[in-house]
């Protein structure tokens, strides 16, 4: 099974392909995530990408799409994909389908989470990650249970975005509104778009995904 999760930055698509790679053993590719490892790995594209991920903007769409041909081709065939945070633009949407089209893959759902832009904020600046394993966490939404020690891997370090203050986020918002949100009606035509209530406590928002993995 091939899925997009699309919704604005803090909308949990992240959070909720780490439960879904876990439980039915899909791939997540996150191509923010991608690009943040490219930056730290001081790679072409990662110096590329810096500057640009810290304004908030969009990296160019021709180094995205690449990214993500290159991470299909390093999984089998049989693994499902999550599709986290691309496409973001008409340009990356019509790349992912000859993507898709080359590999033999189609895509089966697109799931958008809908949420109250006021809220974003709030979780984006409360965010943080285990800087071992990745696991994400939020000061006041899913803190450890034991404070200070990651729940998945014992790790003692976390991290925060550089991207993750309210100025960059406001444009994040607006690079969503402009260029990612006008995608969905490409999706629509083709009847494979389920919209789900991401404001939801993050296990509601995990069912109603499954309910549509299960339809
Ligand atoms: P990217 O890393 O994709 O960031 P984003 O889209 O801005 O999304 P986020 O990761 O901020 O949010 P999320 O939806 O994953 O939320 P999360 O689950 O963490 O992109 C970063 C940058 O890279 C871009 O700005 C751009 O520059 C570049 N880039 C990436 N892809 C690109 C592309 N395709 N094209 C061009 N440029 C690209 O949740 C947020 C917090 O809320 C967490 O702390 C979580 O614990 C909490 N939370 C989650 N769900 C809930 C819930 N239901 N209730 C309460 N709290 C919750
Ligand atoms: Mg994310």
């Amino acid at each position: 099974m091939n899925i997009i999760l699309l919704g604005p930055p803090g909308a949990g698509k992240g959070t909720q392909a780490q439960r879904l790679v876990e439980k039915h053993g899909m791939r997540q590719l996150s191509t923010g995530d991608m690009l943040r490892a490219a930056v730290k790995a001081e790679t072409a594209i990662g110096l590329e990408a810096k500057a640009v991920m810290e304004r908030g903007e969009l990296v160019s769409d021709a180094i995205v799409s690449a990214l993500i041909g290159e991470e299909l081709d390093a999984m089998g065939p049989d693994t499902g994909a999550i599709f986290d945070g691309y496409p973001r633009t008409a340009a990356q949407a019509e790349a992912l389908d000859e993507i898709l089209a080359a590999r033999g893959r189609k895509l089966d759902h697109v799931i958008e989470l809908e949420v109250d832009e006021d809220a974003l904020v709030e979780r984006i600046t409360g965010r943080f990650t285990c800087a071992a394993c990745g696991k994400g966490y939020h000061d006041k939404f899913e803190q450890p249970k034991i404070p200070g020690t990651c729940d998945k891997c014992g790790g003692t370090e976390f991290k925060r975005r550089p991207d993750d203050n309210a100025e960059t986020v406001r444009t994040r918002l607006a690079e969503y509104r402009a260029k990612t949100a006008p995608i969905l009606p490409i999706y629509d035509a083709r009847g494979i778009v389920s919209k789900i209530d991401g404001m939801a406590d993050m296990d509601e928002v995990t069912g109603a995904i499954e309910a549509i993995l299960n339809s």
